[in-house]
């Protein structure tokens, strides 16, 4: 990596480089330690029996955690896309442990491009905490192929963390970010920049889906050699 005063920090390439990292060797998140499905999505599986199963796409899927439990559960195909290439190659390793796995295709490429060549549309489509790490220009782009990639009732289910959290509000604090209830904070040799949501951000950002179902919690989070205060939302909008 070039030195970080000459590197555009919100760049695609410099958020590349810090998921490589965070899946090669740093670790430093919980959801980069586990191969056991996010709860909120394994609480949508049990409660929506009447989800249409024909496929889903998993947004920033990571280690493939998520795809392979839709999988385990039904699903079809599910399309998993990830800007990181350590991540994707730790999801397709897992392929190898079950068939139906060869289900699940990957694609290692930041998602708001990725999607501009899928044409497909999903009875499910999953963010498991990774809207709140785009850049505002990805986050755009990807909200929009979310709205023109979501069948008639398919779901769209995401896992995101508040702008009311304590956390972020002390963050915010110290080192704003780049827009709204953003900031960004030092972690090694690196930057990290992340924002968080208001409900009424969400309601907006996705309208015109309807929001079904919505709950917070409030937790502390053990990421990055510390502890912080966090409320997350799972958010379940359907295309009604
Ligand atoms: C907190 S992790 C969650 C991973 C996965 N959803 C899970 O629950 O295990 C956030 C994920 O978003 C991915 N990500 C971040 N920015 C991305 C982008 N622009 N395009 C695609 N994936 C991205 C990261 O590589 C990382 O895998």
């Amino acid at each position: 990596m070039e030195r970080r005063d000459k590197v555009d920090i919100d760049s695609t390439g410099y958020r590349k480089h810090l998921w490589d990292v965070e899946y090669s060797t740093r670790k430093a998140l919980p959801s980069s330690n586990t191969f056991h499905p996010s709860s909120s999505l394994r609480r949508f599986i049990e409660n929506h029996p009447e989800v249409g199963k024909d496929n889903a796409l998993d947004l920033g899927c990571g280690n493939g955690r998520n795809a392979m439990y839709l999988i385990e559960n039904g699903f079809q195909k599910v399309l998993g896309i990830d800007i990181s290439t350590e991540g994707i190659e730790i999801a397709k390793q897992a392929q190898n442990e079950k068939p139906e796995y060869k289900n699940i295709k990957y694609i290692a490429v930041d998602v708001s491009t990725a999607l501009e060549s899928v044409s497909e549309s999903f009875d499910l489509i999953i963010d498991m905490t990774v809207l709140h790490s785009l850049t505002k220009e990805a986050r755009e782009k990807t909200v929009e192929h979310i709205k023109r990639l979501l069948k008639k009732d398919g779901y769209y289910l995401i896992f995101t963390l508040m702008a009311n959290s304590p956390a972020v509000i002390d963050l915010m604090s110290k080192n704003p970010g780049p827009e709204a209830n953003s900031y960004r904070f030092n972690f090694d040799d690196d930057i990290i920049t992340e924002k968080a949501f208001t409900k009424e951000e969400l309601c907006e950002m996705f309208k015109p889906f309807k929001l079904v179902e919505y709950e917070e919690y409030q937790t502390v989070t053990r990421a990055y050699k510390g502890e912080y205060p966090r409320i997350y939302t799972t958010a379940l909008f359907q295309n009604s």
